[in-house]
Parts: C-alpha cells; structure tokens; sequence
C-alpha cells in the first residue's frame, strides 16, 4: 500500500521534499477558498485583539493541505508552532510540558488527533478553555490538585477521521474546517508553483495532464511531477509537455482517473464478486486484503467524490459512471453471473 504513486499519504523520504514545496504564507496557498477566506479574517481579527486566535480542526483526507495550513496560520499570526500527533502524547505529563513550553499565542498542533487518549484529551480540555492545566499531583490521601497556568494558544488539531472524535473535543473547537478535494485547475497551479520551484520546464497542457491524475490530492500532484521529470529528462527533452506527461503517467500506471491497481481493484471486486453492491465495506476490504480503514479514509472518499461510489445504509453501491469507465456493460455482467450461478448449482 504504501508503495502506491498514488497513495495520498507521505511517502518515506517524502518529508524534506514536502517542506521545500509547502506554501508557507497564505498568498501561495492554492484553492480550499472558503477556509481561506475566513481563515484569513480570523487571523487579521486575533492579531488586532491582541489575543489568540480560537482553537482550530480542519479534517478531510490526507494530502489535502491541512498540516501547510497550520503552518501557515502560525506564520500569518507570526507566532511559533509546535507539533505533535495524537500517539505521541502517551501521558498527561507530556502534554503538560509541551503546553507549559509554548509562548504567547503560539500554535500547538496535533496532527491525528483523533487518535490521542481519552485520558489526555481531558486534561486538555481546561488548557483549551482557561488556559490553564489541572494535574493530580501524589497519591492517595495526600493527593492534591494543582492548577497550572497556560500562556493563551492556539490548538489547532488536524484529523481524517471527524466521526472519531469526541463530542467534547469537537465542541471546543472554535473553528471546524472541512478540507475539499482540489479542482483540475487548482492542481495545475499547483503543479506549475512546484515546478518552478524544482526549476523543472512544463507547458501549461502538461501540468494540467498531472493535475487531472492527481486524485485532488496536491501531494499526489507533487509526487507525480517528480516523477513524471525524471521521464523528462532521461526520455525526453527535459520539457514536460502533454505528450510527455501522458507517456510517462502511462509508464507509472497512474490511469486517465488517477486510479491505481487498488482502485481498480475495489470497484472490479465490487463489481464481479459482489454484483456492484450493496456490499459491507469490510466485506469488500476482505476482499481485496486491504485495510477496512484504508478503504474508508483514502480510496472511498475519492470514489464517492467523483461519484463513482455510493454509500447506502445496506453498503457501497458501484454507480453507472463507474462501470462505464471500466467499459463493462452491466447486463453482460448480469448474465455472466447468472451463468456461473447455473454452472456452481
Ligand atoms: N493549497 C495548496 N497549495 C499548494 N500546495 C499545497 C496545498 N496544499 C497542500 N500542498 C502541498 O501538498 C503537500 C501535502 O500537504 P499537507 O499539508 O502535508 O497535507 P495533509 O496534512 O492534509 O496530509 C504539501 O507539502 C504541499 O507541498
Ligand atoms: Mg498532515
């Protein structure tokens, strides 16, 4: 799985490259327009105050920006951010010296926060909300509490899984940002900053061919130029052009959709196996031996996106688009299985 060109998630090594393409003010910050626009307000509001800016979850699938935004927001309100992710914090003590070591309205950001412990989700409820820390200190009848005060922050906690989080949690956000998928033009302005920046040559049709393939997914956008350079130059004449790019994103198995082996395999099993649905999402995940999680967080949400896959209350329905992109003809289909249902009684 993680080998997959496609695969939204970072990629071992991928990180340093990440940082020297991350956007690092909001100028640079490309589409996701709504969360910007007010992002940008709340931030000009907090820095005029003099106070910091509210608590802030911005959650969606992975690659779509929300760690650069987070950065960004620390650097628009000119504050430091730290970071950290839900398993990291094991006990309430780390969290109380992370919180305790941040300056006035820095940022502290937890990534996955979804996955911290309920345990310290709870001591960071009053940080949140009074900045302050309430630590049980001793054992038995000498233990006390203490109160620690905070310098006022601002938490900002990034997630893929909103349904995971705690009712309670979620409440003291201030902010809640939905990430959306980027449009084809949105990613070609992406992939034409990136490739400025890697000093790569790519025409206007080039970059909008990587943009299309890219899943909405701006990682997914960045990891296919660099790869789709490295055919450039040794393949080619060192300029991406459409030709080019079509050639190589051939190369890289990355079809006209963006799909994948493992998308493709989750629609074909769908369809050949579980007669295009409904079909249980585990059931399915069992199939193609993948990850129910997997399933649900990285490959059904494009799916659904681009409306090629429907969640019902009975399970996931493949829909019409789909079987007409994989060209299979759904009464074909119905007779084949018929057939093998005649042949197996
Ligand atoms: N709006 C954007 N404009 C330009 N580049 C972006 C944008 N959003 C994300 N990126 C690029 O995609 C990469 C992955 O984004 P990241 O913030 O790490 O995603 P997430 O935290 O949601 O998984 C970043 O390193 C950055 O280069
Ligand atoms: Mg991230």
């Amino acid at each position: 799985m993680d080998e997959r060109i496609i695969t939204p998630s970072s990629l071992p090594n991928e990180d340093i490259f990440d940082v020297t393409l991350r956007p690092r003010y909001f100028k640079d910050y490309i589409g996701q327009l709504k969360a910007k626009e007010n992002l940008k307000i709340f931030v000009q509001a907090a820095v005029q105050r003099h106070e910091a800016l509210d608590h802030v979850l911005f959650y969606g699938p992975p690659g779509l920006g929300k760690t650069t935004l987070a950065h960004i927001l620390a650097n628009e309100l000119g504050v430091n951010l730290r970071m950290t992710s839900g398993p990291a914090i094991e006990r309430a003590g780390d969290l109380a010296a992370l919180l305790t070591n941040l300056g006035p309205y820095d940022v502290f950001f937890i990534d996955e926060i979804h996955r911290l412990n309920r345990n310290i989700e709870e001591v960071l409820y009053s940080a949140m909300e009074d900045f302050a820390l309430d630590i049980v200190v001793g054992k038995g009848p000498s233990a006390r509490s203490i109160r620690i005060d905070l310098q006022p922050f601002t938490l900002i906690g990034a997630t893929t899984r909103f349904g995971f989080l705690s009712p309670p949690l979620r409440d003291r956000f201030g902010v809640i940002s939905r990430m959306e998928y980027y449009t084809a033009e949105e990613l070609k302005e992406i992939v034409l900053r990136s490739a400025s920046i890697l000093e790569v040559e790519i025409d206007l049709e080039g970059a909008l061919e990587i943009a299309r393939r890219a899943r909405g997914t701006p990682r997914i956008a960045n990891r296919l130029l660099k790869r789709v350079r490295d055919f450039a130059q040794v393949e080619g004449t060192g300029i991406i052009t459409l030709k080019l790019a079509d050639y190589a994103l051939e190369m890289l198995e990355v079809d006209d959709k963006g799909f994948d082996r493992i998308d493709r395999m989750y629609l074909r099993s769908a369809i050949d196996n579980f007669g295009g649905g409904p079909v249980g999402v585990e059931t399915l995940a069992a199939s193609i031996q993948e990850e129910t999680e997997t399933l649900e967080d990285v490959i059904e949400p494009y799916l659904m996106q681009i409306g090629f896959v429907q969640r019902t209350p009975r399970g996931r329905v493949v829909t019409q688009a789909a079987y007409d992109f994989l060209g299979i003809s759904r009464e074909d289909k119905k007779e084949e299985n018929q057939q093998t249902k005649l042949i197996s009684e």
